[in-house]
C-alpha cells in the first residue's frame, strides 16, 4: 500500500528532453493536460501528492522516478546516467529530507536511474530489480543491492544492455502484485524471473509494459487493448491513461511518479 507520491510536470523546454525514440516534438499544452490527468489518477488511488513546480533547468526532471528509490525501509538518492540529468537529485533530495529521517546516495563513479529498478514482492519477500542499462552500471547496481540487502531486501541484476528498444529495465517490466511480471517479449524468457507469474505484453503493444500498480488499480497507457483486457480478466482494475507526449521523450507511466 502506498499512501504517497511526488510528482513535477514538464517545463516550457520540455522538448530539449532527451529521448532516442523518433516521435516528434512533444505538444506542451497537451503534455500538461496528461499530466494533469495522471496526477487526478494517482490521487484516485488514494495518494495524497506533492506536487513539485516545473524545472526548466532540467528538460526531464518531470520523470521524476529517476532520482529515488523509495522502499518501506528508507530512501537511496540516485545519480541518474545521463550527465543532463545529474542536478535533479539535489531538488528531489530536499524534499525526500522532510519524510525521511535518512537519505542514502548512490556516489561515483557508480549511476543509477530509478526507471532501472523494480520492486516485486514474492510471496511476501522484499525483492528487487536492477537493470544495467545505458544509464545504470555496475558500480550503482552494486551499492544499491548492499544497501537494500542491509535493510533484509533481496536484489537480483538484470543486464539489459543487448536489448536496444527500452531505456530502462521498467520499459519492459512491471510489477502487478500478486507474484506476478508484465514483461516484454525480450525478457520473458529470462531465468532471473523464474518463479513469477509472467504476464507477455504483445510486441506491437510493448509501450505498455511501464504500468504501475498503485493499491487497487493498475494504471496503463491508453491504446493497448489486448494488455488491459488480459488484465482484466486476471481481475485487475485499469485506468487507461493518455500518455501520448511522454512517449515522445522516452517516458513511461511510472517515471512520472516517486510513490511511497
Ligand atoms: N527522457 C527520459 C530520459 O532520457 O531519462
Amino acid at each position: 500500500m502506498v499512501t504517497r507520491a511526488i510528482v513535477r510536470p514538464p517545463g516550457l523546454n520540455f522538448t530539449d528532453a532527451l529521448t532516442t525514440v523518433k516521435l516528434g516534438a512533444p505538444n506542451y499544452a497537451r503534455a500538461l493536460e496528461q499530466h494533469a490527468a495522471y496526477c487526478e489518477a494517482l490521487e484516485h488511488c488514494g495518494l495524497t501528492l506533492t506536487c513539485l513546480e516545473a524545472d526548466e533547468r532540467y528538460p526531464d526532471s518531470t520523470f521524476v522516478e529517476d532520482t529515488a528509490v523509495l522502499t518501506k525501509q528508507g530512501a537511496m538518492l540516485t545519480r541518474p546516467g545521463a550527465a543532463s540529468r545529474i542536478g535533479e537529485v539535489e531538488n528531489i533530495a530536499e524534499v525526500l529530507s522532510k519524510f525521511y529521517m535518512e537519505l542514502s546516495s548512490i556516489h561515483e563513479p557508480g549511476t543509477l536511474d530509478g526507471g532501472d529498478v523494480c520492486e516485486a514482492e514474492i510471496e511476501g519477500r522484499n525483492h528487487f530489480f536492477i537493470g544495467i542499462s545505458k544509464r545504470t552500471n555496475e558500480d550503482g547496481a552494486g551499492r544499491l543491492s548492499e544497501w537494500l540487502a542491509s535493510s533484509g531486501c533481496t536484489a537480483t541484476v538484470v543486464d539489459i544492455r543487448g536489448i536496444n528498444n527500452i531505456l530502462h529495465l521498467k520499459s519492459g517490466l512491471a510489477c502487478l502484485g500478486d507474484n506476478r511480471l508484465a514483461v516484454i517479449v525480450a525478457l520473458a524468457d529470462r531465468n532471473e524471473f523464474r518463479g513469477y507469474e509472467l504476464v507477455r505484453v504483445a510486441a506491437q503493444e510493448e509501450y505498455v509494459a511501464n504500468c504501475v500498480r498503485v493499491n487497487d488499480h493498475v494504471l496503463v497507457a491508453s491504446g493497448h487493448p489486448q494488455f488491459e483486457a488480459t488484465l482484466r480478466k486476471l481481475g485487475y482494475k485499469t485506468m487507461a491513461l493518455e500518455m501520448s507526449e511522454f512517449q515522445k521523450m522516452d517516458g513511461g507511466l511510472s517515471c512520472l511518479s516517486l510513490r511511497f
